[in-house]
Formats: structure tokens, C-alpha cells, sequence
């Protein structure tokens, strides 16, 4: 297709004011991403430089591509899941001249459209969540690669393939692990998720969540947030796992641990959060009670066998919105949300622009110092990198100052006496 400049495919341009409302709304709650905004708009250090995303499109990331664009970018984005597209928030960034393609409920073909128009004219940069903007760069259009000067990544599956791949020494330019930096991972996926993901359930679902036996497969950053803040709800939390210290971590921190084959036949409401595929399958839903709902928060839509639900079942029907209900042949019911699709960003609105605030302000960052290097002709080799974790602090403390908190300082006789080796006790 032809590159056009501001060209957009969103579902209704007429929602564009209703997103601007959303789009402010979440600005009033990013102090941080706004104060880089305000600290970079006039040295326009993006000036030249085009950034193609592909990352939910949500009110907190119209806020990070306004701010990209606003310190002189050229921006094209696309979003990173069919289901997870806030079309009042797309309108609002196409009427305001970005280059957008995404919709709510895209099919596959249409996903991938939508990436191939982000990068019809190629990109310096590229920011990805779950890798699939890098991956179709990399399979389909290598040669791109000559042209963009690096990337990013903010998933942890992303991050993960990301990894490999640059140990099989396949990957073509360099990318910043966004997601791994400690005010991302410690943060978005445990407290984002941790509400979102309850926030999700509740809206698709609207059932008491004190009471229910609530399974959560996988106790690592996101998981661990949703398993507290379901326990803060009054459910019994009990968690699955493959791993044995994050299995003993659970076990310490208050919850049962059981395998998903005991879990099954126990829980009401279930939650993946695992990033692994098939983790609840045929033998699984076979085992649960009538009327237990199953979710999934961890990567795409591959968590949960639906393929195999679909096969054991007599029937399917909606029956709320983002809530499907399957009759298995046993004459058992199960409910299952957002079609096993994120249902923190399919049902609800994806994190709080609070936490999302941190994990852009990571993006923002990255995304500068490829700049800087590129200008200042240091040689980016492909290859994962590391956020520094001096920015961790820095990002933190200017969270802690828009929220009015104050932290102390060591003295200059502590700092010599964490390192003397001499001082003894
Ligand atoms: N919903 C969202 O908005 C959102 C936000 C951030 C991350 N994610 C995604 O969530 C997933 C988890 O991310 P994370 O940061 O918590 O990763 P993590 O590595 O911290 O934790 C994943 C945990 O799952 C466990 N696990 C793996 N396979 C399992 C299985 N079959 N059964 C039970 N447990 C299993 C692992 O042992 C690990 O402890 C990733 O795919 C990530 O990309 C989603």
C-alpha cells in the first residue's frame, strides 16, 4: 500500500472527543511521563526519527505516543492484541494527525495489516508488546532492519523471545528490555494486573468475589499481584505452579499451592497469569464445578485450550458481555472471559494510568538514549540491553515527589560505611 502520512483505519472517527475526555483523563494521573514531556518538548531530541509501536492502544498509551510526538517524533502505531483497542482513544489519536491502525476486534488478518501499514514506510525505531512488530520485521522484512536504529520490548514474553533469539544470534538491531527494568516488572505487572485483572472479571462478570475458591496459575509478577488483591476481596486463593521457590514463596505468603489437576475440581474463578500456553486444557475443564468462570492475564490468547473446551462442549452462547458460557457434554457449565484474551484489556481498561505512568516513562527513556547513541555514533550492536538501574531510581523518585512523599538521604558517612570492609560490626 502506499505510505501516507496521518493516514488511519479506526472504527468510528466520530468518537474522537470521547477519547480526548479518556486521553485527558489519564494525563492528570501520569506526573511523570508529563514532566519528560515537559522537560523534552522544546529540544525536540525525536526531530527526524519515526517510532512504530505496537502496543494496546489504551488512553495511557495515547499519552506516551502524544508525548513521543510532541518531543518531535514521527509516529505510526498499531495495537498489540484484537481485543485490547479502546476505539474512542484510537478516534481521538487519528483526529489529532497520528498514524493509527487498530480497532476493537480485529481478526488475525486484520492484526497483521494493521502492523504491515505501521511500517509501509520503514521506522528508526520500534517499541513492541509480545514482539510481533519485531518478529515481522525480522521474517518479512529484514532488510528493514538496516534502517531502524534499535528497539523496545514491555512484556515479559516478549522479552523472553527476545533473549533467545539474540542467543541464536538471529536478532538484527539492539532492544532495550523495557519490561525487566524494576520499575516495570515490580510494578505494572504486579499492582497493574493485580487490579486490572480483578477489575476485568468483575465487569464481565459482576459475582462476589469473597467466598470463591480463586485459582491463579502461575505465581510470578502478575500473578502474585492478582493473588493479593483477590485475597484483599475475601477469595481463598489457591495457586498453581511449575516452579518450586515461586510454589514455596506462595505457600509463605499465605496461599494453598496445588497442582491444576487437584485445583480443577475445587475452584470457582480461574486466572492464568503465566505467559505458557495450554496451561488449563480439556482434562482440566472436564474436572470443574458447574458454573466456574476461567480467565486468563498472562500472553495473547494462548493460556487457556479453548480448542479442546470447544470440543468437549454441546453448546456455546454469550451470555454477558466478554462472558461466553460453554455446556460440556456432562451437562456442566462453564464460563469463560474475553474469549481467553487479556481480560484486564479486553473487559476493563487495562492498568491504571498510575502504574502505566512508571512503565512509559521506561519506554519514553529508552527510546531516548537510542536516540543519543545513534547521534553520538556509538555502535549498537544487536543485542538485548539492560535498562540502567540508576533511571529506576530516578523514575521512583520522581513518582514519590508528584505524590508528595519524602524519603531520607544517606550521609556521606553511611555511604563509606556500606562499602568499608575494614569497619567490622
Ligand atoms: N495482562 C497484562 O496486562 C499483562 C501485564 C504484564 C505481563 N503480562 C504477561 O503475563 C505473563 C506473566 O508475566 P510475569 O511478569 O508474571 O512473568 P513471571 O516470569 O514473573 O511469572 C510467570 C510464572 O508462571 C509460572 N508458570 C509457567 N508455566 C506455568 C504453568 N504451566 N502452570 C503454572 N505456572 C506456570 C512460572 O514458573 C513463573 O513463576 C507473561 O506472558 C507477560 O507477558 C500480562
Amino acid at each position: 500500500m502506499d505510505y501516507q502520512e496521518g493516514a488511519y483505519k479506526v472504527k468510528d472517527l466520530s468518537l474522537a472527543d470521547a477519547g480526548r475526555r479518556k486521553i485527558e483523563w489519564a494525563e492528570s494521573r501520569m506526573p511523570v511521563l508529563l514532566r519528560l514531556r515537559d522537560e523534552f518538548r522544546d529540544q525536540k531530541p525525536f526531530e527526524g526519527y519515526k517510532i512504530t509501536g505496537c502496543l494496546h492502544v489504551t488512553k495511557e498509551t495515547a499519552v506516551l505516543i502524544e508525548t513521543f510526538r510532541e518531543c518531535g517524533a514521527e509516529v505510526s502505531w498499531s495495537g498489540c492484541n484484537p481485543l485490547s483497542t479502546n476505539d474512542e482513544v484510537a478516534a481521538a489519536l487519528a483526529k489529532n494527525g497520528i498514524e493509527i491502525y487498530a480497532w476493537y476486534g480485529q481478526s488475525v488478518e486484520e492484526f497483521y495489516w494493521s502492523i504491515e501499514r505501521t511500517i509501509d514506510k520503514p521506522p528508526h525505531l520500534t517499541l513492541d508488546d509480545g514482539a510481533d512488530l519485531i518478529f515481522t520485521v525480522h521474517k518479512d522484512h529484514p532488510e528493514m532492519a538496516d534502517h531502524i536504529v534499535g528497539g523496545s520490548e514491555e512484556t515479559t514474553t516478549g522479552v523472553h523471545r527476545l533473549r533467545a533469539m539474540a542467543d541464536d544470534g538471529k536478532l538484527l538491531y539492539p532492544v532495550f528490555a523495557v519490561n525487566d527494568a524494576e520499575t516495570k516488572w515490580d510494578f505494572d505487572n504486579v499492582y497493574g494486573t493485580g487490579q486490572s485483572t480483578l477489575d476485568g472479571i468483575l465487569r464481565a462478570t459482576s459475582v462476589l468475589i469473597a467466598g470463591k475458591n480463586f485459582v491463579v496459575a502461575g505465581y510470578g509478577h502478575c500473578g502474585r499481584g492478582v493473588a493479593m488483591r483477590a485475597k484483599g476481596m475475601g477469595a481463598n486463593v489457591i495457586v498453581t505452579e511449575v516452579k518450586a521457590t515461586a510454589a514455596l514463596k506462595a505457600t509463605l505468603e499465605g496461599f494453598r499451592v496445588m497442582a491444576m489437576d487437584e485445583a480443577a475440581e475445587v475452584g470457582d474463578i480461574f486466572v492464568t497469569a503465566t505467559g505458557m500456553k495450554d496451561v488449563i486444557r480439556g482434562d482440566h475443564f472436564v474436572r470443574m464445578r458447574d458454573g466456574a468462570i476461567v480467565s486468563n492475564t498472562g500472553h495473547y490468547d494462548v493460556e487457556l485450550n479453548l480448542q479442546e473446551l470447544a470440543e468437549l462442549s454441546s453448546d456455546t452462547r454469550i451470555v454477558r458481555d466478554d462472558c461466553r458460557e460453554y455446556t460440556l457434554e456432562n451437562g456442566k457449565r462453564i464460563f469463560v472471559l474475553a474469549d481467553g484474551r487479556l481480560v484486564n484489556l479486553a473487559a476493563a481498561e487495562g492498568h491504571p494510568s498510575e502504574v502505566m505512568d512508571m512503565s512509559f516513562a521506561n519506554q519514553f527513556m529508552a527510546h531516548l538514549n537510542l536516540v543519543r547513541m545513534h547521534k553520538d555514533g556509538e555502535s549498537l550492536e544487536p543485542r538485548i540491553i539492560d535498562m540502567p538501574p540508576e533511571l529506576d531510581q530516578e523514575i521512583a523518585g520522581i513518582k514519590l515527589e508528584t505524590m508528595g512523599l519524602s524519603i531520607d538521604t544517606l550521609t556521606s558517612e553511611q555511604e563509606a560505611y556500606a562499602t568499608d570492609y575494614s569497619a567490622g560490626t
